[in-house]
């Protein structure tokens, strides 16, 4: 099949495809998008103090990596120096305490419902935490259990709370990050499993964010459900495996039958010769 593809694409024919295919590789690949320096980077980059310092934080976050820059977040115009932080260009400048849940909802939605329906939402702007509190502005990571622990969690109540819904999140968790290892050395081995891993992301996302209810029946109570979805990616990954299983076990036994034979042929050659 690839090798009649290979010989047509010899001629000029294919060459127009060729370069559209380079130019889509180009437009959709993450690194494109994480390495475009815009007005705002360029100017902001080389001011000094707190004016610089989002520019540094921001390169190492999971919104560079994944292309989401400063005017995504602020808005304005990020090709245009003169006008890049003017209101006619969307520019919205920097959220107060309580409009961060809307501002980093326009793009989180089912986070930021969450978050408003829960006691840290009723909370916002009396004393609960937003958004940002738990993580960071500029160098956002990418999400883990690990952000509660008792150094930011202590600071407004007492840790037993916040324990208790890390360990309901804790082994689901847990599950999901062996699933993603396994998906990951399948694909080492070049087994196709981008439709498991966009279910695993999907899954993921909204195990996740169930945490913002800060409800520890709620997360309890929605486990089981999430559990059953994660045991069906489970048994596909060990349907291939066992697949694999097999067919290594068919390649052994073609290779034992082999040798056999080998040796049978050797075994017969010799009589033969003695008889001569
Ligand atoms: C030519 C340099 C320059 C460019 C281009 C530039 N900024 Fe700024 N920015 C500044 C300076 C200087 C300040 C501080 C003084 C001020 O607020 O005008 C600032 C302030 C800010 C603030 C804080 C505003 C506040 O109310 O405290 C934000 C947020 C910001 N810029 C984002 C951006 C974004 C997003 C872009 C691109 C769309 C951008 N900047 C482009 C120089 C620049
Ligand atoms: C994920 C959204 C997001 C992105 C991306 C982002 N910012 Fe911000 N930025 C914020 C938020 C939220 C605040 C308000 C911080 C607070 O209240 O703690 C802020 C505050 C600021 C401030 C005010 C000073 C400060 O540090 O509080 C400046 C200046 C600024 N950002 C510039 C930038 C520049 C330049 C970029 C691009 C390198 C950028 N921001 C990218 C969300 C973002
Ligand atoms: C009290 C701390 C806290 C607050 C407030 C908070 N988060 Fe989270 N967030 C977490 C923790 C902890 C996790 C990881 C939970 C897990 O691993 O199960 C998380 C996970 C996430 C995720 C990953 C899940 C997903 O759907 O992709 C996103 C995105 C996110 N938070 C955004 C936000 C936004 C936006 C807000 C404000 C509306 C917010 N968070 C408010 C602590 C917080
Ligand atoms: C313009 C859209 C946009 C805005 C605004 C935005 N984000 Fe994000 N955020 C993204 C994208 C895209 C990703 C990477 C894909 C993903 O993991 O969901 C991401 C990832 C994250 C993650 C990691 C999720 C994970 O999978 O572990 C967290 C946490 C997060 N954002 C928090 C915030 C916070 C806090 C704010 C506000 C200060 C914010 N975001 C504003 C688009 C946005
Ligand atoms: C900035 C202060 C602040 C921080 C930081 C904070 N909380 Fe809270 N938390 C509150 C407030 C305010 C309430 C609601 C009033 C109350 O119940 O005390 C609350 C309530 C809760 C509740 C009870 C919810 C309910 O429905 O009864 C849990 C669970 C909780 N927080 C977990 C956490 C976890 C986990 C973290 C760390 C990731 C955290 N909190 C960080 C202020 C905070």
């Amino acid at each position: 099949m690839t090798g009649t593809g290979e010989a047509q694409c010899t001629t000029w024919r294919c060459l127009p495809p060729i370069f559209f295919l380079v130019a889509l590789i180009a437009w959709v690949s993450p690194a494109a998008a994480q390495t475009e320096e815009t007005v705002c980077i360029q100017c902001h980059g080389s001011q000094p103090g707190q004016l610089g310092a989002p520019v540094r934080e921001w390169r190492t976050s999971i919104h560079a990596a994944n292309g989401i820059s400063c005017h995504n977040c602020h808005g304005g115009d990020p090709t245009d120096v003169a006008m890049a932080m003017s209101p006619e260009r969307g520019f919205l400048g920097v959220p107060d305490e309580k409009s961060i849940p809307g501002f980093c909802g326009r793009c989180h939605v089912g986070v930021k419902e969450d978050y408003l329906a829960s006691a840290h939402g009723r909370a916002l702007g009396k004393g609960g935490p937003q958004c940002v509190t738990c993580h960071g502005n500029h160098a956002v990571q990418k999400a883990s259990p690990d952000l509660i622990n008792p150094k930011d969690c202590s600071r407004c109540h007492d840790y037993g709370r916040a324990e208790e819904i890390k360990s309901a999140v804790l082994e689901t968790d847990r599950r999901i990050t062996e699933l993603e290892r396994q998906l990951l050395s399948l694909r080492h081995i070049g087994i196709a499993t981008a439709e498991m891993d966009g279910e695993l992301f999907a899954l993921r996302n909204r195990f996740h964010r169930l945490f913002h209810s800060v409800d520890v029946e709620k997360v309890r109570s929605q486990t089981a459900g999430f559990q059953t979805e994660l045991g069906k990616i489970s048994g596909r990954i060990a349907e291939i495996e066992s697949k694999l299983n097999r067919r290594k076990l068919w390649g052994g036994a073609m290779v034992a039958l082999l040798v056999g034979c080998g040796i049978l042929s050797l075994l017969i050659y010799r009589s033969y010769r003695k008889e001569i």
